[in-house]
């Protein structure tokens, strides 16, 4: 059976459309939105109306370039959540519209299942089951895959997400939004321990971001006192001991997860993802417990539409299809099959 499906992601700040046919993605085209530069941060409003402007104009360029005609679509798929209401509208709106109009299904898609998912569309591909550490703007968790859309969240941050810690911190070093990446290149060329940042104690396989937040800041405010220009001389080796200890942080409740569930295949999933020292860290891990390790391609990281493809290739298959009246869900756990 010959599948086609259209998916829509726009769940935060990025407006992506991704063409599937038969288990493969034949294009994945994501227009970032520039203007949260100027405010340091997302801004909700600016967001859906910058997801208003490209939406049309994506999804014309990744139906072209996959060379699939709108009308021998199968199924348009969109992200329903977790994300921001009004960007989550915006794709939620258009999917149906077009799915009514082209007279075929929608399929509702669980934006971090479907970081998970994206292990699945370039080989190797994990063997069931493995552990994810999924890190993102959003989200920091630690999922038991058991299957395609049987996933359970064994662990959790209970304040912050790994991302936010990256792109808070960055904030406080005056560095342009998403800090993620900057810090990624300035630890480049740091010492990770030049400064010693505390580690959270947390229970289980849990996670906790936000005193490593705050110590930075008392740190950075300390040395201000004594030296004005401490951020800019020492920017490197600040990035490069934060990055480290977020990097510690998270592989250390991996590693217990891992251990003590007896899993030995292990992927990492989101934004953070994308982070030098997290995949060259886990690779290391990995070899030293014989781990079958899964780090996703660049641009399968952060977000995109093709992991949306990929996911509802898999809820295709099962016939699990959403309702026109399906609303977005700016909140929406993984596991919970509540539509
Ligand atoms: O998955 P994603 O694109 O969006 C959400 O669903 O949140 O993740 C975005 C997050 C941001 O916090 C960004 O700073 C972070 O991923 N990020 C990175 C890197 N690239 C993106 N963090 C650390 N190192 C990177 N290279
Ligand atoms: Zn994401």
């Amino acid at each position: 059976m010959s599948v086609k499906i259209l998916a829509i992601e726009s769940s935060c700040d990025d407006t992506s459309a991704a063409v599937l046919v038969d288990d493969k993605i034949l294009a994945n085209c994501v227009a970032n939105q520039a203007i949260h530069k100027e405010w340091g941060g997302v801004v909700p409003e600016l967001a859906s109306r910058d997801h208003e402007k490209n939406i049309v104009p994506v999804v014309d360029v990744a139906l072209k370039r996959s060379g699939v005609s709108k009308n021998k679509l199968d199924a348009i798929a969109f992200t329903r959540g977790p994300g921001l209401m009004g960007s989550l509208l915006v794709g939620t709106s258009f999917a149906k519209a077009m799915a009514l109009a082209l007279e075929i299904p929608i399929i509702a898609v669980n934006h971090m299942e479907a970081h998970v998912l994206a292990h699945f569309i370039e080989e190797p591909r994990p063997a069931f089951p493995f552990l994810c550490l999924t890190v993102s703007g959003g989200h920091t968790q630690i999922v038991l895959v058991r299957d395609f859309l049987d996933m359970e969240v064994i662990g959790e941050t209970r304040d912050d997400a790994a991302g936010e810690a990256f792109d808070k911190t960055g904030k406080l070093l005056k560095l342009p939004y998403p800090a993620g990446p900057e810090i990624d290149k300035l630890a480049k060329q740091g010492n990770p321990d030049a400064f010693k940042f505390p580690e959270p104690k947390v229970d289980k396989y849990d996670f906790s971001f936000s005193g490593l937040k705050t110590s930075v800041l008392y740190f950075v405010q300390k040395q201000l006192k004594n030296d004005p220009d401490f951020i800019e001389k020492n920017l490197a080796d600040i990035c490069a001991s934060v990055q480290s200890r977020i990097v510690s942080i998270l592989l250390k409740k991996l590693e217990k997860a891992a251990t003590d569930l007896g899993i030995t295949h292990i992927a990492i999933a989101g934004g953070v993802s994308a982070n030098s020292e997290l995949r060259s860290e886990i690779e290391l891990l990995g070899k030293r417990r014989d781990w079958h390790t899964y780090i996703p391609a660049f641009q399968y990281c952060t977000d995109n539409a093709a992991m949306i493809a990929q996911a509802a290739y898999y809820k295709f298959l099962k016939e699990d299809f959403a309702d026109q009246s399906a609303v977005p869900m700016a909140r929406w756990s993984l596991g919970d099959r509540d539509r």
